[in-house]
């Protein structure tokens, strides 16, 4: 039995104005491409809106293999646009307003001559009153990036003697370690490590921030927050979304790529990093790299016993039918990749020796849920008589990163009633109502600090590099071991019936998604 006390907010708090860009011209590549439309375009329509963005110095020249003109190019945009949950202030007088500064041009990147045509549009443009400073957002597959960065080198647009030059590249930052070196290398040869900015939008998540200002702004759970106390943590990430249209991109990255190798290993690092000295770029960055280097390498035999692939058959999803992964657009009929993963990862250092982080990620689950679970020890001794070992719960503290984005607490308190009975009860922050108002969207974030050249919140050389250290091996022990029987689990489920062998141990296990 479980009995929820909703923990107030001690006063209600409005969410402060977002501070201003620098005057810039963004130019995107792969501005023909989904990402653009479903994620760049709206968030910075919304900064503009919001008066993040000057109005008067601010452009976008997006480019693609697409032929259009510019005016076509703001009618796509104007689609996607009016159509996407992002763009919040959406209405015909703000995108009137907006789409002034939207141009295009189409080219293809392989071409060096394309880089010239480009350098001549952008000056063209800063004639008209553009901006001087560049941002690059590389938003193409990730095999585009190299010939994209020696574009903007050869062209000399890299460095930029009238103001600023940035680049952003989109994940996947490589496919392995070896390509992750090599992409760094080319980049750092054009560039300055503080003017890249690889991107992973979970960090843009207000409550994967938060992560830090529950640990590191409160004195009370960092002197727990340690092997002494902590028992196990479980963090998931699950999709109730399939691959969609995006079959082919996903036969050729899988789960572990897609999701572990990233966003989850970025949430494992917020959880498990040491306090950095300050909230700046270097100091929060170096303790994420130093939780990476001590995540245990494992040999081929460990991988095969604390990793779990899944793959999801057809079932049923809110009351609907969906087909199962091989059933999908451009997915092969006999495909081995898989949509579900499950790692126990081992952090040999002081703090966390002898815990597991259990790390799950899948498509097609019950529910859509990212959450982090930190399960405490239990009470060393039961001293109520009227409750047995078991009514006792060890005290977890949940932290949603989404949906329904909050903390939680369980705690044991006392039955009312004339017996010393302990039952669990949970304590609940919730962001919504703590805060209302509507809290920035990821991108916007992070396009914003960007634009502000603040990189906290984006992924160093070495940090990308050490997250492939971890990945590389698995992918490749996953090709010598034999391949699992897909598909392993119906849509709608909670993931294959394997992955409790992974945490299967006294008193631990999986939590039912969605629940
Ligand atoms: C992307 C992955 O990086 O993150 C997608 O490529 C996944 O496969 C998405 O669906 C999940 O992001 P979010 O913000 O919806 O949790």
């Amino acid at each position: 039995m479980s009995t929820v006390v909703q923990a107030s907010p001690t006063r209600s708090v409005a969410i402060p104005p977002m501070p201003k860009a620098d005057p810039c011209l963004v130019v995107i590549f792969g501005a023909s491409g989904d990402l653009t439309k479903r994620k760049l375009i709206p968030a910075l329509f919304d900064l503009a809106c919001i008066g993040c963005i000057s109005g008067q110095q601010f452009d976008i020249l997006g480019t693609g293999r697409t032929e259009m003109n510019t005016d076509e190019f703001r009618a796509a945009m104007r689609e996607a646009a009016s159509t996407s949950k992002d763009a919040r202030k959406f209405s015909d007088w703000n995108w009137a307003e907006f789409e002034k500064r939207l141009h295009y041009i189409p080219g293809d990147i392989n071409d060096h001559g394309f880089y010239e045509t480009l350098k001549g549009q952008m000056a063209d443009l800063e004639s008209k009153g553009a901006s001087s400073n560049h941002l690059f957002y590389v938003s193409t597959p990730a095999s585009l990036a190299p010939p994209i960065v020696q574009g903007l080198g050869k062209s000399g647009l890299s460095k930029n003697e009238k103001g600023w030059a940035r680049i952003v590249l989109e994940k996947p930052f490589g496919r392995d370690l070896q390509t992750a070196q090599a992409l760094n290398k080319e980049v750092l040869q054009v560039f300055n490590e503080q003017d890249v900015y690889r991107i992973d939008h979970y960090l843009g998540k207000e409550t994967v921030q938060n992560i830090l200002v529950f640990r590191f702004g409160n004195s009370l759970f960092e002197p727990i927050w340690n092997r002494n106390y902590i028992d196990y943590i479980e963090i998931t990430a699950a999709e109730t979304l399939g691959v969609e249209q995006r079959g082919a991109f996903y036969e050729e990255t899988g789960a572990l790529r897609d999701m572990i190798a990233n966003h989850l290993l970025q949430l494992v690092t917020l959880t498990a990093m040491e306090p950095p000295v300050a909230f700046d770029a270097d100091s929060v960055r170096e303790q994420k790299v130093q939780v990476l280097r001590a995540i245990h390498h494992m040999s081929v035999d460990q991988i095969a016993e604390r990793t779990v692939r899944g793959q999801y058959g057809p079932g049923t999803i809110g009351g609907k039918p969906v087909p199962g992964y091989r059933e999908e657009p451009n997915v092969k009929p006999d495909s081995h990749t898989e949509t579900y993963v499950a790692v126990e990862f081992r952090i040999d250092n002081w703090r966390w020796a002898g815990v597991p982080f259990y790390v799950r990620s899948g498509k097609r689950l019950a529910k859509s849920e990212t959450e982090i679970k930190i399960h405490f020890k239990r009470t060393p001794q039961a001293i109520f008589s009227k409750t047995s070992d078991d009514d006792i719960e060890p005290n977890v503290i949940t932290l949603r990163v989404q949906p329904n984005e909050g903390i939680a607490m369980s705690f044991a308190a006392k039955q009312p009633g004339a017996q010393m009975k302990a039952v669990p009860v949970k304590m609940d922050f919730c962001y919504q109502d703590a805060f209302g108002g509507e809290a920035p969207v990821a991108y916007e974030t992070l396009l914003l600090d960007a634009m502000r050249g603040d990189p906290t919140l984006f992924t160093r050389g070495d940090e990308t590099e050490n997250q492939w250290r971890i990945i590389t091996p698995i992918e490749d022990a996953w090709q010598q071991l034999p391949p699992p029987k897909f598909p392993n689990y119906d849509a709608g489920s909670d993931g294959p019936e394997e992955s409790d062998r992974l945490i299967a141990g006294e008193c631990r296990h999986w939590s039912p998604i969605g629940k």
